[in-house]
């Protein structure tokens, strides 16, 4: 401007004229262009048990080339917590499990309890979207007790859905019921009318067939693979045939250092539960088959919908999961990094291709950036994560990463010994097979991730040990080797401030974490 209007003589006002012009010609598309320009549409893709750390996403080879490579790949993602309903409500509510308060997978843990329906999925992200005046959509699991007599039936909707097929209970691939908009729908087993994979992608798209093109949409899509009973497709059921479960890293090590029940696998694993797990590797890449196939349906309909260059597609898991680290047969629900890591790949408006990101980003995070994209002011909503956007799309938005974050989990037993396993006391769950327990009331712990600076993991264990483990995972990867002896204790004293403050952190306080 200075230099347009320091020329003397007769064209200086013509010039300051033509300036103002463009200057007021800016600002009205600004603001019209703001007025007309709709939020981006989101897709959301949640699949049940995926871990990203033993190899769960090398089935996904169309996937990894449509949303990875057109976006952005998370090396540094995890959940708060390692189980299904504690993680799905993490999901739905940006909060950590001490805030939601959802502790296990039964309904007097919360999982989608009349309190958890009354409190904390009344103001889950899919609310705000809605206010947005996004079209949503749900198909798929939601959370293990959902449709459950006690937890309202099938016609329970929760709040913020415009088209909702949710599966009652825990993952089947057949012979399951879906609530469709609150009303019960049961399925069988033919592979052309039921497979659930094959459904949730049907809907999803009569849904966008059936959409207002001057609203954006969000779908939720929240297939059952490759949690068991690993029910795979008929044409993908001889796939993979000579696969075995990787033998590396942790893989049947004793687990001697480590909390009690860590202790008690049989080491080296018997042929049993080797076959076991290897069959369930094999058939959990089977499954995920056909999520491969979703994502590429999905994103050629946006492509010819003309709607793929306006669309975030976020792919992720609940949770990790093993199979014979540290000789624990099959599960998740462990505080090492092949549970607590989960696959994040998203593409969309702003983010680059190719790119692999290191910032660390944790599933409660998801909410925060699903609003931040909506157009959602994040200071008016009570979630404990954060947008991660400005890392996908710094030309979008300016933020820094977290140095550290809180995993917390609370275990789950059973009050009586299992009967199949007579010679084991109360308070276990999930024995089998081999009768190694994968779980237990007080498997309860919270571990500090630090990942920026160090590259550490310090837990402290709800049992009567109060017992403790630390890790270095730049030298120790596979959390082979306790160091909570070797530590300097003034390293110790730090990390168990920074744990206590986040267990009972709330909304900023826990984003509140400095260097
Ligand atoms: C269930 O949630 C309610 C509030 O949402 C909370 O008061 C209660 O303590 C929770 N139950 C458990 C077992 O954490
Ligand atoms: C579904 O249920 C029917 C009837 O109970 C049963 O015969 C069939 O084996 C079941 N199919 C699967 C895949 O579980
Ligand atoms: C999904 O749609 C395809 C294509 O129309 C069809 O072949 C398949 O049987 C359908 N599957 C389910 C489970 O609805
Ligand atoms: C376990 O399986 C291996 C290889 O399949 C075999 O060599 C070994 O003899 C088996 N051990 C037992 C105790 O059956
Ligand atoms: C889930 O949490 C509730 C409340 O703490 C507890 O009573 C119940 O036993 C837990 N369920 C399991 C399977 O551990």
């Amino acid at each position: 401007m200075a230099g347009l209007e320091s020329g003397p003589g007769p064209d200086r006002g013509r010039r300051h004229l033509a300036a103002v012009a463009l200057h007021l010609a800016l600002l009205t598309c600004v603001l019209r262009c703001a007025e007309s320009d709709k939020p981006s549409n989101i897709i959301l893709i949640l699949t049940d048990d995926q871990d990203v750390e033993l190899g769960g996403m090398t089935p996904m080879k169309k996937t990894k080339a449509l949303i990875g490579d057109a976006g952005a790949t998370f090396s540094n993602a995890f959940t708060a917590t390692p189980l299904c309903c504690p993680s799905r409500s993490s999901v739905l509510t940006g909060q950590y499990p001490h805030n939601h308060a959802v502790r296990n997978n039964s309904l007097s843990g919360n999982c989608s309890s009349p309190l958890w329906q009354k409190g904390p999925e009344s103001e889950a992200f899919p609310v705000y979207l809605s206010k947005q005046k996004y079209q949503t959509f749900f198909a798929g699991k939601y959370l293990n007790q959902y449709g459950t007599k006690e937890a309202g039936d099938v016609s329970h909707v929760p709040p913020g859905w415009d088209q909702w097929h949710a599966l009652v209970g825990n993952s089947q691939y057949y012979n399951y019921t879906l609530s469709v908009n609150g009303k019960e729908e049961k399925h069988g087993d033919s592979y052309e009318k039921d497979y659930l994979t094959d459904l949730i992608l049907n809907r999803s798209l009569n849904f966008l067939d059936g959409r207002k093109a001057q609203h954006p949409f969000f779908l939720m899509l929240s297939p059952p693979a490759p949690h068991s009973p690993w029910t795979a497709a008929p044409q993908y059921q001889k796939e993979f045939s000579d696969v075995k479960a990787p033998r590396d890293g942790s893989f049947d090590k004793p687990g001697k250092d480590k909390h009690w029940l860590l202790r008690q696998p049989s080491n080296p694993m018997p042929n049993t539960s080797l076959n076991f797990l290897d069959d369930a590797y094999r058939k959990r890449w089977q499954t995920l088959l056909s999520v491969d196939d979703m994502v590429e349906t999905l994103v050629k309909k946006l492509d010819n919908m003309k709607e793929l260059d306006n669309t975030y597609i976020f792919y992720t898991s609940d949770n990790g999961y093993h199979t014979g680290q540290f000789s624990l047969p099959i599960d998740k629900r462990q505080l090492y990094e092949f549970d607590i890591r989960v696959p994040l790949m998203v593409r969309g408006p702003g983010i680059k291709p190719k790119q692999t990101l290191q910032a660390p980003v944790l599933n409660i995070d998801l909410g925060p950036t699903l609003l931040d994209i909506s157009g959602v002011n994040l200071s008016s909503v009570n979630m404990d994560g954060q947008s991660f956007l400005s890392q996908m799309a710094p030309s979008l938005r300016n933020g820094t990463a977290r140095p550290y974050f809180l995993v917390e989990y609370t275990g789950e037993g059973r009050p009586s010994p299992d009967p199949a396993c007579p010679k084991l006391g109360p308070g276990l769950s999930q024995c089998f097979p081999d009768c190694v327990c994968e779980d237990a009331y007080n498997n309860t712990y919270a571990c500090v991730r630090t990942l920026v600076e160090h590259n550490l993991q310090y837990c402290e264990f709800a049992d009567s040990e109060s017992f403790v483990e630390v890790y270095n995972l730049t030298s120790d990867p596979h959390q082979l080797e306790n160091i909570v002896k070797k530590v300097d204790p003034t390293l110790l004293q730090a990390m168990n401030q920074r744990l206590i403050k986040l267990q009972s952190c709330v909304g900023d306080s826990c984003r509140d974490t400095k260097k």
